[in-house]
């Protein structure tokens, strides 16, 4: 099945801009319109779009390939193993795991979080040890923490960031303790967009032998990610959030942690034997994936990978960075709007208040012309509280986008102004 991006061309050199207009035909929903205007799509970081490769891979498969996979002898049943256990392949590869055994395919970043905290974390747990986030996570990889610390008589500690949005340093030095059971932490923050400087937090978490996850949602579709150079013990991220389907993603787990930990949900192919009085387990990876998996989602998402290293990573993000750049300098020429989160290193995210203006009327408007935004708390309350906000709203760019639908958000935000302000 092909996957090369119409606009990649083998061998070019990195820094080649990405042909945008070449990209964008790769994508049949970006032609279409709503409201009588052509779709302006800037709610990347709820979930990304997808292109034709991926959309037809997941239409092939079931046209060509599907059965259950690992329990037939059957020829479809070898087909759709090979090309599940070939998406693994290509997810390790993607974050140079050392080893398919620590790619676990979950429903999306926040089961992966939940399967970390429940089988990780619950059983290691006693009254008194702490777990260590931030305070601009996503309530993905904070209530999964609230729940296990419940169980557990464990204490959640927050490290504070500053007005720019960024997780304090010496803040989280200070939290740090022999209780400190586990860091958790956002590589890049969804509602404001910061970029966390996680290298130099895991250092200082692995000199006093703490373990750390990361929560990759935000980060895995904007840039290369290596877990081996990162030396986190977790990282998870969600296919819809970079070009694949909804319903898949992964957990990478260190070999050695998922190897001594309980299964999280019990049931076929996660087993060897079963008697009454005794079940054995089954090896890494299927040890943690319970059931029937999503055999067409690992495939999509595997040619999604597949799509974003043909276009290339360091050139989606240098588009991507462009699009901030611009909108960030359009933006703040706007009266009464104030950018909320402006930390030097930022993925393409712009969260924003206007005065006068609640976010979500904005969006109502800007959904009229055609712009779509995202409005609300984005699954981070406490990063609105921080800013004394109940909502923001939030345009995220991904390479596909334009400078001339940044100038059509700016537009429809005047127009907004003009109605409500
Ligand atoms: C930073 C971050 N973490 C976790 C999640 C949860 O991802 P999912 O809903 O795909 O499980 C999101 C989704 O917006 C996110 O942005």
């Amino acid at each position: 099945m092909s996957v090369t991006p119409a606009s990649a061309v083998p061998g070019a050199p990195a820094a080649r801009p990405i042909d945008v207009a070449t990209v964008r035909r790769d994508f049949p929903i970006l032609a279409r319109e709503v409201n009588g205007k052509p779709l302006c799509y800037l709610d990347n970081a709820a979930s990304s779009q997808r292109p034709r490769s991926v959309i037809h891979s997941i239409s092939r498969y079931y046209e060509t390939s599907h059965a259950n996979v690992h329990r037939g002898v059957h020829r479809l049943s070898q087909e759709a193993t090979d090309l599940f256990e070939g998406a693994r392949e290509t997810l390790r590869r993607f974050v140079n795991a050392r080893s398919v055994r620590e790619i676990i395919f979950v429903r999306g970043t926040t089961e992966a979080i939940n399967l970390v905290a429940q089988s990780y974390a619950r059983p290691n747990l006693q009254p008194g040890d702490e777990i260590v986030i931030s305070w601009l996570e996503h309530h993905a990889n904070i209530v999964p923490w609230q729940m296990v610390c419940e169980q557990s008589g464990a204490r959640l500690r927050v490290i504070p960031i500053t007005r720019s949005g960024e997780v304090d340093f010496d803040s989280f030095l200070a939290l740090l303790n022999d209780r400190t059971r586990l860091l958790a932490l956002a590589h890049v923050s969804n509602a404001l967009g910061t970029v966390v400087p996680v290298e130099r937090f895991i250092l200082e978490a692995k000199r006093r032998g703490i373990p750390v996850l990361l929560d990759g949602a935000q980060a895995a579709p904007h840039m290369a990610v290596d877990v081996q150079a990162l030396d986190c013990d977790f990282y998870c991220f969600s296919g819809h959030k970079m070009c694949g389907p909804t319903g898949i993603g992964v957990l990478y787990g260190r070999e050695s942690l998922l190897e001594a930990m309980p299964p999280w949900q019990g049931g076929g192919d996660m087993i060897l034997a079963v008697s009454f009085e005794r079940t054995v387990y089954n090896e890494l990876p299927y040890k943690f994936e319970a059931g029937t998996p999503h055999i067409a989602g690992a495939i999509g998402l595997a040619v999604a990978v597949e799509y974003l290293e043909a276009l290339g990573l360091d050139r989606i993000a240098a588009a991507e960075q462009a699009l901030l750049d611009y909108a960030t300098e359009r933006l703040q020429q706007i009266p009464g709007l104030t950018i909320v989160g402006t930390a030097p290193e930022k993925a393409a995210v712009v969260s924003f208040t206007v005065e006068r203006v609640h976010p979500h009327d904005l969006g109502t408007i800007l959904d009229s012309e055609g712009v779509a935004i995202r409005t609300g708390h984005h699954c981070a309350m406490p990063v609105m509280d921080f800013f004394g906000v109940p909502a923001t709203a939030r345009a995220s760019f991904a390479f596909y986008n334009t400078r001339a639908e940044v100038d059509r958000l700016v537009d429809a935000l005047q127009v907004a102004r003009e109605m409500l302000a």
